[in-house]
């Protein structure tokens, strides 16, 4: 019989004899005495979906698993747009791909397009069709045709997979309301308020503006349904096979699509448990695990990417502790380090952001961060009372002190702001605001005062070094390329009036990109020559491969954050000045770990360490190794 079996069937019987136990041992802690019957629908599933694989997926299928640390290596740069903002449709983004290529972007996440209900839809993660893209961005085969356009350029397709709710428009959810049982378990809903009461006394509000509570009353059903975002995202119901099927097959479906890494929104809240926040609870991980592993033996080009805005103590099992170790998500955000980043700016004191870095454990060497300096989405001030005591500080004043200063109501603030989401029951002020707003360009810009430009192009860079420096992929956010500032007529649009996060969303700026690239002195040519110069260094330096940790170094200075990365090659030092002012420190720590010589690869100069102080500029970054 082995003779006479295909290539295909035997590459598919090793996948499943390399992957399967893993993808059952997820499946059994969740679903235990059905675990045969679900793992035989898993193997229908995958064996349809590698018999429909495309030639030229199953190559990059063969070139990944060749070089499986592919999403490690310094040379991936991330870029994350809205289609229609970038280019108006797949096909517009098609046409705009040199753009990308000029920055060196390997990694395209196209933010949600599959097709979401009709109004506010929450950005597009209010989904009602998994199989179909929004209308007016083209089609499935547009989809199809951008992939593989961006294939060639050597840049991923990265998609959002929403998997802890969809739209009240989509199918499952008709057809739930409409009273078919076996849909009407893809929710979690109730008769009346006793479980829903029981439940919110430990839930938090995601959108305590907008949306307070978890529950929403569905009048056509007669229900309450688990809502844990907007009243029309319906939370799914994991517990559920059929809908690990469902998700299963829709991740095969776009995977054939050639969409390279999946971004799981939200992924932390798909487990619901009483008497808990209903976030990270371990089944979260089973089921990414069984997830995780099946899409590997049909594709296994693809990689996942956790969006798990949750404690440094509970992140890291998205990348795999212990029994997941290396069987859950290949990446994640990096949320304490773009919070802590703002933190230090405002306060011209790294002290907090070392406490917060030393807290994460070592993540699984196989693994990556994401990082990034904005998203699309507000900025949570993610402070612990416990990390703000270590550093000297009160919780709730530095939070309020944060939010104060982002909004630029606190004296001396450069930034500009919006508060989203006040919840006045935990004083929490979220902050809306482009990069370049936040970072002091907009007020720099009105006031025409050189210098005041000068440190907000520098902040704007060296925030984007250390991202850039901290190993992982680097998410450049469409716009902080070029330092685009607040769109001042975010809430004009319809359905985006009570969201402020779209003043942080604003269209591509083409004119302003072809007047930087006319005027590299300019305070938008400097940030776009900076971020090209900055990226293009960081490609060439083994020492940011993802493998390796970034260790905090206890700072000789409170303005100073220093980095460490031991890599192989050689050490590597970085250095952050959070200030406006010139910081001097002793010079021998540095020379110990470097030598008495050191280059920074950022602005190529050599410094001789072998003396007694050295000086950081204002808001200077540096990537110090050896010079040999
Ligand atoms: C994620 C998205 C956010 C969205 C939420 C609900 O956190 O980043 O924009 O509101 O999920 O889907």
């Amino acid at each position: 019989m082995a003779s006479m079996e295909s290539a295909a069937d035997r590459t598919f019987r090793l996948r499943w004899e390399r992957w399967s136990p893993d993808i059952r041992s997820g499946l059994a802690a969740v679903h235990h005495d059905r675990v045969d019957e679900v793992l035989a629908r898993v193997e229908t599933i995958l064996r349809s979906a590698a018999a429909a694989r495309p030639d030229d997926l199953r190559e990059l299928d063969e070139a990944r698993l060749l070089r499986p640390d592919w999403l490690q290596d310094p040379s991936m740069m991330g870029y994350v747009a809205y289609t229609e903002r970038y280019a108006g449709t797949l096909t517009g983004v098609g046409e705009r791909l040199d753009h990308l290529t000029s920055l060196g972007v390997s990694y395209l996440h196209l933010m949600p397009l599959l097709r979401p209900r009709e109004g506010s839809n929450d950005g597009g993660y209010a989904v009602a069709d998994h199989r179909s893209v929004r209308p007016g961005l083209g089609t499935m085969d547009d989809l199809s045709a951008l992939a593989a356009r961006l294939r060639e350029r050597g840049m991923s397709l990265v998609l959002d997979l929403v998997v802890n709710h969809v739209a009240v428009e989509h199918e499952w959810a008709e057809r739930a309301i409409a009273g078919d049982p076996k849909y009407r378990d893809y929710f979690i809903t109730y008769p009346d308020r006793t479980e829903p009461d029981a439940w919110e006394r430990t839930l938090p509000e995601v959108f305590p503006d907008f949306a307070p509570g978890n529950f929403t009353w569905n009048e056509r059903m007669g229900r309450w349904v688990w809502t844990t975002f907007n009243a029309y995202q319906w939370d799914l119901n994991w517990a559920n096979p059929d809908v690990f099927c469902e998700f299963l097959d829709i991740i095969c479906t776009l995977a054939n699509r050639g969409v390279e890494v999946f971004r799981l929104d939200a992924i932390a809240f798909i487990w619901k448990r009483l008497g808990t926040t209903c976030q990270n609870q371990p089944e979260v991980h089973q089921l990414t695990q069984a997830l995780r592993q099946a899409v590997r033996i049909a594709a296994p080009a693809v990689a996942f990417k956790a969006e798990a805005i949750v404690s440094p103590d509970d992140l890291i099992a998205y990348l795999g502790a212990g029994e997941h170790h290396g069987l859950v998500s290949d990446m994640a955000y990096h949320n304490s380090l773009m919070v802590q980043l703002w933190s230090s700016l405002a306060a011209r004191d790294t002290r907090l952001t070392e406490v917060a870095l030393d807290r994460f454990a070592a993540k699984p060497t196989t693994t990556t961060w994401g990082t990034y300096v904005r998203c699309h989405d507000d900025i949570g001030w993610a402070v612990t009372d416990a990390d703000a005591a270590a550093a000297g500080l009160d919780g709730f004043a530095h939070r309020a002190f944060l939010s104060d200063f982002y909004a630029g109501l606190a004296p001396g603030s450069f930034a500009r702001g919006l508060v989203f989401q006040h919840n006045p029951a935990t004083g929490d002020r979220r902050i809306s605001g482009s990069c370049a707003s936040l970072a002091g360009l907009e007020t720099a810009l009105t006031s025409e005062d050189e210098g005041r430009i000068t440190d907000a192009v520098a902040r704007h860079l060296m925030l984007h070094a250390v991202v850039m420096g901290f190993g992982g992929v680097p998410l450049l956010y469409m716009g902080d390329e070029l330092g685009m500032l607040n769109d001042a007529d975010w809430a004009t649009e319809a359905g985006h009036e009570d969201d402020n996060r779209w003043v942080h969303r604003p269209r591509m700026d083409w004119d302003l990109l072809a007047a930087a690239e006319a005027d590299h002195a300019s305070p938008h040519g400097r940030i776009l020559v900076g971020m090209r110069h900055l990226i293009g260094v960081r490609r060439l330096t083994p020492h940011l491969h993802a493998s390796v940790e970034s260790r905090v170094v206890p700072s000789p200075d409170p303005r100073l954050l220093v980095l460490r990365r031991d890599h192989p090659v050689g050490a590597m030092v970085q250095v952050y000045n959070f200030s406006e002012e010139t910081v001097w420190v002793d010079a021998q720590p540095f020379a110990d770990a470097l030598g008495p010589a050191a280059v920074d690869l950022i602005s190529g100069h050599r410094w001789n360490l072998a003396t007694d102080r050295v000086s950081i500029q204002p808001y200077q970054p540096l990537w110090w190794v050896a010079d040999r």
